[in-house]
């Protein structure tokens, strides 16, 4: 499949935007083992308007993770247009519009999901971003509002009007935030509808490739897009099983990757929380203190000890 001009590949799956989660490092190994294409974070138009140090340096990306999208959210047109404008700068492949972060400092403001409540407004920042750069535009969304507001079948319509080249879709509503079970069902009617024709990318509770292939066989999707279940876990992008080892030796990479090109500080904030959710320490018994442990480092050298003892508990 393609967006705009970018080869993805047969049935291809994407690293999902998440925030304080899809950094640079992070990126970069999701990508080496097998995610097709990677995003940002959500980065706010509007601190990037005002030219916020921390922002921008979200937009930091390397030539390893390409193709990679830059994501960003606001409520405001002229914002999103100008940040859209500052974001193709930065030279990523793709600009992704959250239109679904379900946050209230986010949504309650109008912005991410808050724009389901607003759906000209979103339209029209949708039409804005794409006329004001040359770069593909695509969008990330929810199937609305409530249950009582499903209106993603008529909105991926509206959207690809506007000119996006891709849409994301978490099977989710905004009441929903993250529980329950995603709803796929309306993923698959939005991609079988022949009026659509540019790519529908699923998303929502896909936590392995098989899951991913299912999720290709039953709703005809043309790419699916996997959150939750990266944490801790680049590999899970890959066909082969990696051994123990090379697992403890990738989560140790990610910190380095991240100390380097972010900061010791950020770098290590960012990567002490995949650490944490790693699926790898599973089966350490008691492993609750060595996880406040991870949680609670502030130098590399520590975090560095505290893997490699992890590396010795699990093969006694
Ligand atoms: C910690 C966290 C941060 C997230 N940040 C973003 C974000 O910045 N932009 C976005 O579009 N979605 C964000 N999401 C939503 C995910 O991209 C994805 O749509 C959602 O988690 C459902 O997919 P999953 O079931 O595979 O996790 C975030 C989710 C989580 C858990």
């Amino acid at each position: 499949m393609k967006i705009g001009n970018i080869e993805l590949g047969e049935r291809p799956v994407f690293l999902a935007p998440m925030e304080d989660v899809t950094d640079i490092g992070f990126r970069m190994l999701c990508k080496r083992f097998g995610a097709a294409m990677v995003y940002t974070e959500f980065v706010s138009a509007e601190a990037l308007v005002r030219d916020v140090k921390s922002t921008i340096q979200k937009l930091t990306i390397a030539d390893e993770e390409r193709p990679v999208g830059i994501q960003i959210y606001g409520r405001d047109v002229e914002a999103m247009v100008e940040a859209a404008k500052i974001v193709e700068q930065a030279g990523p492949d793709v600009i992704d519009l959250n239109f679904g972060c379900p946050v209230k400092k986010v949504a309650g403001k109008g912005a991410g999901a808050g724009m389901l409540q607003n759906i000209p407004k979103m339209l029209e920042i949708t039409r804005k971003v794409v006329d004001a750069v040359k770069l593909p535009v695509t969008a990330k969304t929810r199937l609305g509002w409530n249950a009582e507001q499903l209106v993603i079948t008529d909105l991926a319509e509206q959207l690809q009007d506007c000119g996006i080249q891709a849409l994301t879709i978490h099977g989710r509503t905004r009441a929903q935030m993250y529980t329950g079970n995603a709803d796929w069902t309306l993923i698959g009617e939005v991609k079988r509808n022949p009026r659509i024709h540019i790519p529908i990318i699923g998303n929502g509770d896909i936590k392995s490739l098989e899951d991913a292939d299912r999720a290709f066989d039953t709703y005809g999707v043309d790419a699916v897009m996997i959150g939750r279940a990266t944490f801790g876990c680049p590999w899970i992008f890959s066909r082969k099983e990696l051994t123990l080892d090379e697992k403890i030796d990738v989560l140790e990479e990610q910190l380095r990757i991240n100390v380097e090109r972010i900061d010791e500080y950020r770098g290590i904030l960012h990567t002490r929380r995949h650490l944490a959710a790693s699926p790898v320490f599973k089966g350490i018994p008691d492993f609750r203190q060595t996880r406040i442990a991870m949680l609670r480092a502030e130098k590399v050298e520590e975090l560095l000890r505290i893997l490699e003892e992890c590396r010795e508990r699990l093969k006694n």
